[in-house]
This record gives structure tokens, sequence and C-alpha cells, in this order.
């Protein structure tokens, strides 16, 4: 009996032992549960995930390369390709991006492009680490192309490689393509200030990044940003005329070409320092656009940017340039912010900001970078602005840039990554030629224009993963088609991951 009392005590004792440790672990179980909630509820990156974007970012570029590509080519499923671009023009326009899911060779976004992954390395290169390298090299494959269009014949600007329309009614490897493979140019007869003096302030820009690390280098790209500058305000234009039907639909300048013009008179002034280009924006600004509020930044509209590059940059702080530059500087920034009397965006139910239903996460990344410009010149400029009568402090700013970046990677409604290759989920039928059709190295046999469409209408993954690309992106209402047919959604561009660099690199360093 006393054996059997004593058996029982040790049973429950032991008993009680097992449940209380149950208890506990249940309710580490509801903690840990807990916490991933919240971790979904609101996840925030590390670092180094930053940094991994920050990457991938830059890695997308090499996906994008026409011509013949070097060995320490990282995308491996790529192969040469464009190699007589200019041929049959007698010039050598081998080189440089295709723009997004096609193998058209587009200047106007390819300068802008250029100029926007130039500024990132000059406000943000410092926190880039191990990627300032790539960083560069992403640069010099286009400024390398860009030397080409603007030097090789006086007064003239190879504008465009690659016939649209034919071009688009192909799916077709970049290494296969046989449709006309066409030159465009601008010239005084055919003027294009616009892409002109995109390509004058994309070679300025270049020739900063380049200034320490390749001085030569440097001083090629800024001469030659001077002399195209000079054939774009000499001959005033804008390529829309001269070459509509190759470039309209695709990149028309609907904004025209005044904002160019001021953008690419900053951008010399920036990178030369010289006096007759401070002067051309004292004289011309006004015309220019310097007293109109543009509320959007992309590869047509440079006002946004012209006017915080401007503001943060070089003026006289009590000139009278100054006081307007940086009111419309702060305009802009004003109207984004939500629960200020001055904003007037519009921003999904998720977050995201949305201007548009193609390729909206264009805007999201060119806005990104210039909150970020604009946070880190008011942190040393009294930390705060005014927009209508709400304060918005630097902190404000770098919150609102945060969300869209942890939106673009992840952090939304369809929990899903719009850059491709980064986290768990992310787009797996992006609208990219190369990326969706077999790589030339797994099959080298011509896949002709109409055959690639069995590819194009396939139900499977593209075969190819276009690591760092980041798509058109969601919907006004987050919704996202992981679908090769929606354009608007899933085609990736150079101009959509150029911005983003920067505020990878910036929020890689937090
Ligand atoms: C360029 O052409 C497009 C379409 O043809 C037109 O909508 C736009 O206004 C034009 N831009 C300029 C500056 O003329």
């Amino acid at each position: 009996m006393n054996n059997l009392l004593y058996k029982h005590n040790i049973l429950n004792h032991h008993t009680s032992y097992m449940a209380s440790t149950a208890i506990y672990l249940h309710f580490l179980l509801f903690i840990l549960t807990f916490c991933s909630f919240i971790h979904q509820l609101s996840f925030s990156f590390s670092s180094q995930e930053y940094h991994e974007a920050l990457e991938k970012s830059i890695l997308f570029f090499e996906g994008q390369r026409s011509g013949r590509l070097p060995s320490n080519q990282r995308v491996t499923w790529r192969g040469h390709s464009g190699l007589s671009d200019g041929s049959s023009y007698h010039v050598d326009l081998v080189g440089g991006y295709y723009d997004a899911g096609d193998n058209v060779k587009f200047g106007f976004p390819m300068a802008f492009t250029t100029t926007l992954l130039a500024w990132s390395v000059i406000e943000f290169g410092s926190s880039m680490h191990d990627q300032i390298d790539n960083a560069r090299e992403a640069i010099r494959w286009s400024t390398d192309y860009l030397l080409k269009a603007a030097t090789t014949t006086p007064d003239t600007l190879y504008v465009q490689v690659g016939e649209p329309s034919m071009e688009h009614g192909c799916w077709e490897r970049p290494e296969d393509m046989d449709t006309p493979r066409n030159v465009y140019k601008v010239s005084p007869q055919n003027p294009g200030s616009d892409v002109a003096a995109e390509t004058a302030a994309a070679l300025a820009a270049s020739s900063l990044v380049f200034k320490d690390s390749d001085p030569a280098y440097s001083s090629k790209l800024l001469i030659a940003a001077i002399n195209v500058f000079h054939f774009a305000d000499s001959y005033r234009g804008s390529y829309n005329d001269s070459l509509n039907s190759v470039v309209c639909p695709f990149y028309c300048s609907y904004s025209g070409y005044n904002d160019e013009l001021l953008w690419g008179a900053s951008w010399i002034y920036k990178a030369s320092g010289i006096n007759s280009y401070m002067e051309f924006i004292q004289s011309n600004g006004h015309i220019l656009g310097a007293d109109d509020d543009g509320y959007t930044f992309s590869w047509d509209d440079k006002r946004p940017g012209s006017k915080i590059l401007l503001s943060n940059e070089f003026l006289e702080k009590n000139s009278e340039e100054f006081q307007l530059y940086n009111a419309h500087a702060d305009s802009f920034i004003c109207s984004l912010v939500p629960g200020t009397s001055s904003f007037q965006a519009q921003y999904t139910p998720g977050g995201v900001l949305y201007k548009g239903s193609a390729s909206n996460l264009q805007y999201v990344t060119s806005t990104t970078f210039l909150i970020l410009i604009h946070a880190k010149y008011i942190s040393s400029n009294g930390g705060v602005i005014s927009c209508g009568t709400s304060k918005v402090t630097e902190k404000n700013l770098i919150n609102l840039a945060k969300k869209q970046v942890d939106y673009i990677l992840g952090d939304n409604p369809t929990k899903m990554s719009y850059m491709v290759g980064f986290g768990e989920r992310y787009p797996k039928n992006i609208h990219h030629r190369g990326s969706s059709l077999p790589s030339i190295h797994q099959q080298p046999q011509q896949i002709s224009c109409n055959s690639g469409f069995q590819y194009f209408n396939s139900d499977s993954p593209n075969p190819n993963v276009l690591v760092g690309a980041i798509v058109g992106g969601p919907d006004i209402h987050d919704n996202f088609f992981d679908d090769r047919n929606n354009y608007q959604q899933s085609e990736p561009a150079t101009y959509i991951n150029a911005p983003f660099v920067g505020a990878l690199a910036f929020f890689s360093a937090q």
C-alpha cells in the first residue's frame, strides 16, 4: 500500500510536471505564433536583406545587356546579341541595354536609366560596399554605348536601334532576333532636344561617378555631355516630331523638351561647375518650367527631379532661385505625405503610391528615391519642412520611403515580392522574351519570330530567372496577376530598377 501510495505520488508528481511542461510549450508556441503574426503584419527587412536586394537590383542589368558579353558576365543564360547594330549605317552601335521585355534599344529611357543609376551612386554609393564596382559597371555598360551614339557623327545623336512594331510582333530571344535593326538619329534638321538633353544629363551624372576611379573616362564623359547638350539647346525640337512613328507610342516625349534642357544643364553644372550653365539655368529657368509644379518623375518628365537637384545642391541659400526651386521641391515632396493639407497623391489600400495602371512601380521607385534625397538634404538643413500647416520631419520621409521599398520587397497584401528572385514568392511568368524562352545555351538552334509564341503562351514558369528585375506591379487594389500576357503588371524595365538601386543602398546602411 505504502508502496502504492508512493507510486501514486510519483505518478501524480510526474503528471503535474508533464502538464506544466505542456502549458509551457503551449505558451511558447503561442508566443512564436504571435511573433510571426506580428512579423507578417509589419515585417521589416534586415540590413542584410536590403543589401541582398541591392545586389540583385544591379545584377538585373546584366540580363538586359546588348552586345558582346564579357567573360565575367554573371547572368550566364544570356549570350551575345546585336553584334552588328549600326553596321548597315556604317556606325558602331553595339552595346547598351534593352529597355524592358523586348529587344529594341530605345535611347531616351536608356539615358534616363543611366542618369538615375549614376545619381544613385552619387547620393548613396558610400553605402553600397561590395556592390559599388557592380554599380559602376552597370553604368559603364550604358555610357560606353551613349558615348558612341553621341560622338560618332558631329551634330548627330543616334537614339534608337530596332524597329519596334516589327520587333514587338515577334517573341524572340535577343540572341536570335532577326527583325530590322534600323538606326534612328536626331540631327539639326530633325532635332530631338528631349533625348539629347537627357543623354547629356546621363553623361554628366556618370562623369561624377568615375571622377576618382577613372578620371580619364570621367573627362571624356563630361566633354561628350557638354557637346550633346550644346546640340540639344542649339537645335530645339522634340524627337516626337521627327521620329513619331518609331518612338510613339513607346517612348513619346509627352512633356516636351523643356524639362530635359533644365535637367541637362543642371547636371552639367553639377558635374563641371562651369558658370555658364548656372547662367543658363538662371536666365532660362522660368521658360523651361521652373515655375510649374510637376508631380510625376519619370523617363518622360524630369521636372520634380530638377527641382530636387537644384534646390538641394548648389544654389545660394538665400538667392531668388533657391527660394523658387526649393519651394517646388518641398511642394512635390509634401504632395506625397498623407495627412497633410498639401497631400494630393494616391495610395493603394496596401499603401503603395499609385500613378497609373501600366508599370506603376516605375513611379514608386523614382519617387521613393527623390523622397530619400530630400530627407537627406533636410537632415542637414533644420530637419523639418512645412507641408501646409504640418511639419514633416526627415524621419517621416524615411518612413514613407521605407513603406514603399518594403511593399515592393514583399510587405504587401499579396505577400509577394515584386523583385524577381528575392524572397520566397515572386513573379514567375514575367513578360520578358529572354527570360521566358529557353536559354541559347540550352537550345542553340534558332527559335523564330512566331515559334517563340508557344513559350509566350505556355503555362510553365519562365525557364530563366531574371534575378533582380522589378516588374510593373499590382493594380490599384493591390492585386497582381503573374501573367506573361499582362505586360502592364509583369514586364520589368531598366528605369524601374535604376532609382531603386539608390533606395536599397540607403536602407542597407540603416
Ligand atoms: C508627342 O506625341 C504624342 C502622340 O503622338 C502626343 O500625345 C504628345 O503631345 C507629343 N508631345 C509633344 C511635346 O508634342
